[in-house]
């Protein structure tokens, strides 16, 4: 990373909450950058990075004024959060509204019109930061449910520029919508772009629905396809356009990746650290309720109960990344997972052979690739998800065939991996009969259900994904 010289004016902007990479303050001091959290990030750096375009958004870190800077071929803009703002914004209405509203209230939705004021005022920043850095002309391609009133304020500043948003998360039904005080100005907000885009159409569905019922525009009648036929709303003069476009991750550099000696060594050794067990298990998360870690470890509880696995035989790993840790539903969630991971291994454990091998931490992305080598199962639960790309990881990075999925038919990747093992995570014994049926597949089987699966995820990458939207948005993208 270099310091700048002249902030530059870029041609192609994202604008997201957070920056490709998070400032990390050291005990002695000193600080350096580190990879962000989180599946925005997994699947617009590589993206931008090829396009040497600019990316604005928060540093990871409240109260810290940070210049502009590059970082390789990408040029780095941040946006302060004062540490109220970081509270009330952030944690508050992005994380403590939004978030649950978006995931199907799967925990109760806060209302409080301070936090929304200060949503208000953040939105304003970013906008003014995308306007500053954007070229005469540029597309500005907004992500994401913590920005959602960006499209309109940027266009009032600066109506010469093509407009995109992206939302990462579910939609969620419009009766649950409904809900949220401020449904209108969200609605309007995402209208200041040209081209609006969910992963999955049924999102796009409800988003025209409501733009009819709060703000009076009329949208088209025809459903909207995957990548195809995007819906439109008539705003004024201005036609706004709303399609699908389901995520995904940089599928082949992952094939890549995985088949290095280097993986593939790493992979021996988690497997024999882990005394050589029959099956590996593994869970890889955000530490998030929305991903349903306790319904694995539920699940798991009972097959060693009832005497389907053992600790000798199976393995199980749960890599949980922390997230949001201030936000009280992430407080408890932790302390509950945390709670029931101790109670199993106390109850199953033995010496050398814990029952769940349970890592609070961040791993870097070899080490992440050689645990996906490693495991004969990966399991894959939310209650909600826009998309999941740990799924789609798992599967890029399974060349050999091997490896069995177990994925919930509440991430948006459901639809597209269908020859998964599909559970409804609200059914333990449903989960529990597929985390069987992967742990004993017969090899043939569970080959012939990965060629399906890589199938799919190779020739649907993140490029595709980023060209889809851009091309629908009339901003094709250039090498
Ligand atoms: P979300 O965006 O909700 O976090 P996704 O599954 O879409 O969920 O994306 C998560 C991304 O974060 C993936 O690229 C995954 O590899 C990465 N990730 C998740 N947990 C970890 C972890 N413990 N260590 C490193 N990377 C992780
Ligand atoms: O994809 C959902 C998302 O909220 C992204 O917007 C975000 O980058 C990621 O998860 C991680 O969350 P956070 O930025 O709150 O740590």
């Amino acid at each position: 990373m270099s310091k700048g010289s002249e902030p530059r004016k870029a041609d192609f902007v994202v604008v997201a909450n957070r920056l490709p990479v998070d400032l990390e303050r050291m005990e002695d001091g000193t600080q350096r950058w580190k990879h962000s959290p989180g599946g925005l990030v997994t699947a617009l750096e590589p993206f931008l990075r090829a396009r040497q375009g600019a990316w604005v958004g928060w540093p990871g870190v409240a109260d810290v004024e940070v210049d502009p800077f590059a970082d390789g071929d990408m040029w780095l803009h941040p946006v302060r959060l004062s540490t109220a703002e970081f509270r009330e914004y952030y944690e508050g209405f992005s994380n403590a509204t939004l978030w649950p509203l978006y995931h199907d209230v799967v925990v109760p939705p806060v209302f409080d019109r301070s936090w929304w004021d200060s949503y208000q005022r953040v939105n304003q920043r970013f906008a003014e930061a995308a306007a500053e850095v954007s070229a005469e002309g540029a597309t500005v391609w907004i992500q994401d449910y913590q920005l959602q009133l960006v499209p309109a304020m940027l266009r009032e500043l600066r109506p010469d520029l093509r407009i995109g948003f992206f939302l990462h998360i579910p939609f969620p039904p419009v009766e649950l919508f409904m809900q949220l005080p401020w449904r209108t100005e969200i609605v309007r907000g995402l209208l200041g772009a040209d081209l609006v885009g969910f992963h999955r159409p049924g999102g796009a569905q409800n988003f025209m629905w409501l733009a009819r019922r709060l703000a009076g525009f009329e949208p088209s009648r025809a459903q909207v396809g995957v990548r195809s036929r995007p819906g439109v709303v008539q705003v004024g003069d201005r036609v706004v356009r709303v399609g699908a476009f389901p995520i995904s991750i940089a599928s082949g550099e992952l094939d890549q990746l995985a088949r290095t000696r280097e993986v593939q060594q790493r992979a021996k050794a988690i497997r024999s650290e882990l005394g050589n067990p029959r099956r590996i298990m593994l869970g890889v998360d955000r530490l998030d309720y929305t991903k349903g870690i306790d319904v694995r470890l539920n699940a798991m509880y009972e097959l060693l109960s009832e005497g389907h696995a053992t600790v000798e035989d199976v393995a199980m790993i749960q890599v949980a990344t922390p997230s949001r840790e201030r936000v009280e539903h992430y407080k408890q969630m932790r302390e509950d997972i945390e709670r029931k991971v101790g109670s199993i291994n106390g109850e199953f454990g033995r010496v050398g052979h814990p029952a769940v091998h349970y890592l609070h931490t961040s791993v870097d992305r070899k080490d992440l690739i050689a645990f996906y080598c490693a495991a004969d199962v990966m399991i894959v639960t939310p209650v909600r998800d826009g998309m999941n790309l740990v799924c789609k990881e798992y599967v890029a990075s399974r060349g050999d065939l091997g490896g069995s999925l177990v994925l919930s038919e509440f991430a948006g990747a459901a639809a597209e991996l269908t020859s998964a093992l599909l559970v409804n995570p609200h059914d333990l014994d449903g989960v529990k009969d597929s985390m069987l049926a992967a742990l004993n597949i017969d090899q043939a089987e569970g080959r012939r259900r990965m060629r399906a699966l890589r199938r799919q995820v190779l020739t649907h990458d993140v490029d595709r994904w980023a060209r889809s939207f851009l091309e629908a948005l009339g901003a094709s993208p250039t090498e």
